[in-house]
């Protein structure tokens, strides 16, 4: 078994009562349920949320020994933590970036993100089916 981290960000936890215009209503659970449904036979998923980006930066160092590959919605560390993007490199394995809005059709101040300098790929704005896309692609790059 190959695991796959999925990793977000502050606010997170809140996912379903949050902002429902922009986030939609489903939970972290729901995206749980969907990334166990998209990963092919062969991997898991542990997802985990944090609002401390201490605690992220630990499960990216964890990852190195655990995962085959990260999936991370950094939520507004995306914007600020030069630490998780270092952190991310110190990870070798594909590491795809999610946005559950279109962050592009947001603030300017979230059009800027630190952990697209070492994500290998990045998905905006299709709500939590973003999870999945990731789960899918770095399942395929990972020859299963
Ligand atoms: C977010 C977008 C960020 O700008 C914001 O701070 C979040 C969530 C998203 O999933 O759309 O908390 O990462």
């Amino acid at each position: 078994m190959q695991t796959i981290f999925v990793l977000n960000g502050p606010n997170l936890n809140l996912l379903g009562k949050r902002q429902p215009e922009i986030y939609g209503s489903a939970t972290l659970e729901d995206v749980t349920a969907l990334c166990e449904a998209a990963a092919s036979e062969g991997f898991d998923i542990r997802l985990e949320q944090s609002n401390h980006e201490g605690q992220i930066i630990d499960w990216i160092h964890e990852a190195r020994d655990k995962a085959a590959a990260i999936v991370i919605n950094p939520a507004a560390f995306t914007h600020t933590s030069v630490a998780i993007l270092d952190a991310l490199h110190t990870f070798e394995g594909p590491v795809v970036e999610v946005h559950i809005s279109n962050v592009h059709k947001r603030e300017s101040f979230r059009h800027h993100s630190y952990v697209s300098l070492r994500a290998d790929g990045v998905i905006a704005g299709l709500g939590i089916e973003g999870y999945a896309a990731a789960v899918r692609y770095v399942c395929g790059q990972l020859g299963k």
